[in-house]
């Protein structure tokens, strides 16, 4: 099976990819746990990194409908806190790119014609493993403060960039 990614030139993905990085957690101190691999996050103090806070944007907008509040789970879609943590990333990354039918019915649509969830799987992937291996909790979290500014910068340069159309 070949799937098409489009990912945001982050190497450390492609490098993940490949199988050059192995995926595991650990906590740096009480209160820090971060993930190396695919999916990398930092939680601290319950708050994330900003890549993480935007894999939790991202499944807010098209996941969450099915698969339930904060990866929960619903009736209708697995919790995908738990899909992670089994499966890993090649299955998740390939579900999300190919759709699935297991059962007739319940369809996992195919996201390969939307550009803004394939350009975000490794965000989901850290807002998902960030959930599990992280231990971090349930709603909207904040980005940890130092992070923040060079977050703002990037939000800045995007709107000077779309204001010049
Ligand atoms: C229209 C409802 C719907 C939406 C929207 C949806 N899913 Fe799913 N998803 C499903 C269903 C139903 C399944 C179970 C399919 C099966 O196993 O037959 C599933 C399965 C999956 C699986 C595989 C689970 C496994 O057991 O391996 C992954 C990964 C997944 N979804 C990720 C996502 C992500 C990420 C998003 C948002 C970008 C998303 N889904 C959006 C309905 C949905």
């Amino acid at each position: 099976m070949t799937v098409c990614v489009r990912f945001r030139a982050i190497p450390v993905f492609a490098l993940a990819l490949l199988g050059f990085v192995t995926t595991h957690a650990a906590a740096d101190d009480e209160n820090r746990m971060t993930g190396e691999g695919p999916g990398a996050f930092i939680v601290e103090d319950g708050k994330v990194d900003p890549n993480t806070y935007e894999g939790y944007l991202v499944y807010t907008r098209a996941c969450m409908a099915c698969h339930g509040p904060d990866g929960m789970g619903s009736s209708f879609a697995p919790n995908l806190i738990r899909v992670v943590e089994r499966r890993g990333w090649e299955n998740f990354a390939g579900t999300i790119a190919a759709g699935r039918e297991v059962q007739p019915g319940q369809v996992m649509p195919s996201f390969a014609d939307d550009p803004y969830v394939m350009g975000n799987i490794p965000n989901l992937y850290s807002y998902m493993r960030a959930r599990g291996e992280g231990g971090l909790g349930r709603g909207r979290p904040r980005i940890i403060e130092s992070m923040q500014e060079q977050d703002e910068e990037k939000d800045e340069a995007a709107e000077e960039a779309s204001a010049e159309d």
